[in-house]
Parts: structure tokens; C-alpha cells; sequence
């Protein structure tokens, strides 16, 4: 198997490609031409099977803030840019190029694995913006299986709950315990290796089909 990573973070892609003796290609996932380059360049030689939607992320804001001021349109926008938009991208155009290989078993011919989030569903207080994106990329997972399946591509969502990845990395240690703490069991932040070992489940099993799997240690987020 042979990754391509694609990343805004041109030095972070190439540490993690290097690492996994795969390429790297820098470029934003809000950019269409930036993801058809990433999509052309992870084809080639190919075929490519399975596209992984991660880049995101968060956005504290409520609808009306303590003074009374309400939401910002632009930290708005720029979330569902990002988390939408760039999900959409690497979608479309990763599914034109898995169309294009030859069948496999079942003939299917790939799968494009979506991340949103347990937001999606527990939206806490201030997450107005997240859980707006994060409850879209759910929301495309059963029209997008249901447009590929004829030719023969899955689509499957992962809604993490909270996992020890960078974006958790910068709050305090003390923090990051009490979150911890507030997962149903195992109480402690997610190990982001356990969301790769369920892309390779889900890209291995070919029956897991328009489906949003939660991947959260049974949490269920409160208001706040
Ligand atoms: N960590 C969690 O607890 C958690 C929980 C639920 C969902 N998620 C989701 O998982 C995904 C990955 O999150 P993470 O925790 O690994 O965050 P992270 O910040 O550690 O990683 C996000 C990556 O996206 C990249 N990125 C940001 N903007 C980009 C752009 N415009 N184009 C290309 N790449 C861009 C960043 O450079 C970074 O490498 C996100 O979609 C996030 O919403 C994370």
C-alpha cells in the first residue's frame, strides 16, 4: 500500500510520509485545484482505493455572546470551509479518479472515509460553527454512498470523541485529564492510533457501507 498525505503543513505531510515511506503534497483543502493535484498526484501510479478526509477544525463561539454581540459571520464561514467545503473537495475529486480503476472483488472499486465528529450529534455550548460542519459531513455520507454505488465506491464516517492528536495537545495536561475523565470507559483521551486501525477495517471490509460510526469510548458530550 502506498499513502499520499496531503496537508496545509508542508513539513508535518513530508515528517509523516517519510515516516511511512509514502509522498507528500502541501496545499489547502478549501483550494479545488490544491485537492486535484493531491488526488493526481496519490493516482499516480495508482490506482488509488481509499481517500481519508481529516484536515479540520474547531471554532468556540456562541450564537449571542455574554455582551449580548451575536455570532460572527467569518469564523462561520471559515469553518465550514474548511470542514465542509475541504471534505467535499477531496470527496469529489478522489471518487472521479477511484471510478476510473478497475473493479476489485464485489466490483467495488474503492471507498472515501469522512471525519466529523461526536459534535455532530452532542453539539456543546459555543459550538455552534463545528457541529453546523460536523453535522454536514454526516449528512453527505448516504447521498454520497448512494451516488457512488453504482460505480462500486463505499462512503463511511467516523465521528471521534476526543482524542490526544495536536489539536487536544495544546490545552494544559490538567485539562486534558479532566476530559479524560468524562469518557464512559475507557477514561482517557482516545488514542488516534485506534482511528487508523478503523480506516483499515473499514477500507478491508467491504460491507461497512453509508454508515457514521461513532469511535468515542461511549461519550456523550454534555451541554458544556
Ligand atoms: N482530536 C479530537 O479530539 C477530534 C475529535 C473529533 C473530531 N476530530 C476531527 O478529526 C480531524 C483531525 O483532527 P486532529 O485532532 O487530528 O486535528 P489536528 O489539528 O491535529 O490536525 C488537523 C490537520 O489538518 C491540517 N489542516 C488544517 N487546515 C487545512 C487546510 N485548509 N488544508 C489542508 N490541511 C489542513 C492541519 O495542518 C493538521 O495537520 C478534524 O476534522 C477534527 O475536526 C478530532
Amino acid at each position: 500500500m502506498h499513502v499520499t498525505v496531503f496537508d496545509l503543513n508542508e513539513d508535518g505531510a513530508k515528517t509523516v510520509a517519510d515516516e511511512i515511506g509514502g509522498a507528500s503534497v502541501a496545499g489547502d483543502v478549501t483550494d479545488p485545484e490544491h485537492c486535484q493535484r493531491a488526488v493526481d498526484r496519490a493516482a499516480d501510479p495508482g490506482p488509488l482505493r481509499v481517500a481519508v478526509n481529516c484536515a479540520g477544525t474547531g471554532w468556540i463561539g456562541r450564537v449571542i455572546d455574554r455582551q449580548g454581540n451575536p455570532h460572527e459571520l467569518g469564523p462561520f464561514e471559515f469553518i465550514q470551509r474548511l470542514n465542509v467545503i475541504g471534505t467535499f473537495n477531496i470527496m469529489t475529486k478522489a471518487a472521479a479518479a477511484i471510478a476510473k480503476t478497475d473493479p476489485l472483488t464485489d466490483t467495488e472499486r474503492g471507498v472515501i472515509v469522512n471525519t466529523a465528529s461526536v459534535a455532530a450529534f452532542d453539539g456543546q455550548i459555543g459550538q455552534l460553527a463545528y457541529s453546523a460542519s460536523k453535522g454536514a459531513v454526516v449528512g453527505m455520507t448516504l447521498p454520497a454512498a448512494r451516488d457512488l454505488s453504482v460505480v462500486g465506491i463505499r462512503v463511511v464516517t467516523i465521528a471521534p470523541g476526543l482524542f490526544d492528536t495536536p489539536l487536544l495537545g495544546m490545552l494544559p495536561e490538567e485539562q486534558r485529564q479532566a476530559l479524560g475523565q468524562s469518557v464512559l470507559f475507557p477514561k482517557r483521551l482516545g488514542d488516534p492510533a485506534r482511528y487508523g486501525e478503523l480506516v483499515v477495517h473499514i477500507a478491508t471490509n467491504n460491507y461497512i457501507n453509508a454508515e457514521v460510526i461513532r469511535l468515542d469510548g461511549g461519550i456523550r458530550m454534555p451541554p458544556k
